[in-house]
């Protein structure tokens, strides 16, 4: 069984337009679980270093301009699969591809204010993770559907 954790950031617009719930309730219904969750602003070291691999890219600079602008959500989000789940769930990067339906299909215009972020590899969600939250703040505990969302295999 696939259990993996993913870095999800609802960016600040989506924290500004009053989404937060909704976007939380989307992974929720679907089955994954909230592993860790906090309000925070992006200190600017720890915004570049999350998209570090973009430096030097022309969207670059108001890409962390944006992202250091105002309070975000940073969450864990745990589950079979949950780093492919969750960005079918995000939709494309760039919302004239998302599809409606998916978070940013239903919700944004813009590709830098395309409300949220998540990691797009076990690699990568392993040092995003590690770069916003620290060990004690992620949490293991059961759903009460578990039972029923992980059905083994026969
Ligand atoms: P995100 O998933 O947070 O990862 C990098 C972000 O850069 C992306 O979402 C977009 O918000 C932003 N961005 C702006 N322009 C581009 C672009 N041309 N290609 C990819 N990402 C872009």
């Amino acid at each position: 069984m696939e259990i993996e954790q993913t870095l999800v950031l609802i960016k600040p617009d989506g924290v500004q337009r009053g989404l937060v719930g909704e976007i939380i309730a989307r992974y929720e219904r679907r089955g994954l679980k909230i592993a860790a969750m906090k309000l925070l602003q992006l200190p600017r070291v720890t915004a570049e270093a999350l998209y570090a691999v973009h430096h030097g890219k022309s969207f670059y600079d108001v890409l962390i301009e944006f992202m250091t602008s105002a309070p975000i959500i940073a969450l864990a989000i745990e589950g079979r699969n949950a780093i492919e789940l969750v960005r079918i769930l995000n939709g494309e990067t760039d919302p004239r591809e998302s599809q409606p339906g998916s978070i940013r299909g239903d919700f944004s215009v813009d590709i830098t204010h395309n409300v949220v972020h998540a990691s797009d590899s076990r690699r990568n969600a392993q040092r995003e993770l590690d770069i916003v939250f620290a060990a004690d703040e992620r949490y293991e505990y059961n759903r009460a559907d578990e039972g029923t969302l992980h059905v083994k295999a026969v």
